[in-house]
């Protein structure tokens, strides 16, 4: 049997790209399971998960959770806002106190960069990153380009365009490894303050203008501007922001072209993305998120499968 080349999913950094067809043949098989009338399969029913979310999330807590069931594993979850680590607790002490009652892997959203990395080095459990900090957020990666895969046939050769606040976006950074390593052509448009300045390092040009970028483009992967992970006023006004950068109906309408449209949400309607745009034909926003289930299925599974029992 096919295996992963890592025993945890930290990044898309530590991928190669064997790994992601092998998730994607195997998110493949789980899609079709939970497109059926029984929608579950016995796969995990001896493993045991835990949620382990120290930063809040919707969609990627809810999507961990159902992908778990459906494959009938064991599940805790944990929310540190109503937890002991309000009480002085350390990341090491509350994952050990949850270790203690026999958990075989770890899902991790984490304010801090690398909490993940640092998790796998001190326990004894398969670890899997939901989101550190601005650092990584690879089953975001995954399931966006599964969806472009779905969508267009193939990631290799497209050029996508990833709009908006890339300093602070996790999903920016996991999707621009990802997309390169299947051989997309990426460029990122944006505020030039809200651009990395190493981002020509990682194979990506800038664009700053978003009518030149849609353009370009076959793919917009359009990304909510992070306010809260700001220190400082990048950008005049959100009323600015949205005439520089917002993608509203009319531009979309101009580019005599039909390019798909994405979004990792939450949306924030009317400031990046117009609500015409989001609910649009061309727009797979819905499509990513059921495609977020079958792709962590087949991460849960294919980790699962390296555990000895
Ligand atoms: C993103 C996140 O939390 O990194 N959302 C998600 O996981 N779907 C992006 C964001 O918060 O804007």
């Amino acid at each position: 049997m096919k295996q992963l080349s890592v025993e945890h999913l930290l990044g898309i950094k530590y991928l190669n790209k064997n790994d992601i067809d092998l998730i994607f043949e195997t998110a493949n098989h789980f899609k079709e399971v939970i497109n059926r009338p029984i929608k579950k399969v016995p796969s995990l029913r001896d493993i045991t998960v835990a949620n382990l979310f120290f930063e809040n999330s919707t969609r990627t807590k809810l999507s961990f959770e159902l992908a778990e069931k459906r494959l009938s594993a064991d599940i805790i979850n944990f929310s540190a806002s109503q937890s002991s680590v309000k009480k002085g607790e350390t990341l090491i002490d509350t994952v050990n106190n949850i270790l203690s009652m026999k958990v075989d892997i770890v899902v991790m959203r984490h304010p801090n960069v690398g909490a993940g990395v640092f998790l796998s080095n001190h326990v004894n459990a398969k670890i899997i990153n939901a989101g550190d900090g601005t650092h990584e957020h690879p089953t975001q990666a995954l399931l966006d380009s599964y969806s472009i895969k779905e969508k267009l046939g193939s990631v290799k050769g497209k050029k996508i365009i990833i709009v908006g606040d890339i300093l602070h976006s996790r999903v920016a950074l996991s999707n621009i490894f990802a997309l390169k390593l299947q051989g997309a052509d990426v460029k990122v448009c944006g505020p030039t303050t809200l651009i990395p300045k190493y981002i020509s390092s990682l194979g990506v040009s800038v664009e700053t203008n978003i009518k030149k970028a849609l353009k370009w483009c076959d793919v917009a992967n359009v990304l909510r501007v992070q306010h809260e992970r700001m220190n400082n006023n990048y950008f005049p006004t959100t009323r600015e922001y949205t005439q520089l950068f917002g993608i509203n109906k009319e531009v979309l309408d101009s580019l005599g072209k039909k390019i798909v449209i994405m979004h990792p949400g939450p949306i924030n309607r009317g400031v990046e993305i117009t609500s015409d745009v989001a609910d649009a034909d061309q727009s797979i926003i819905l499509n990513q998120v059921e495609n977020g289930v079958a792709v962590r299925m087949a991460v849960i599974y294919l980790l699962a499968q390296q555990i000895k029992r």
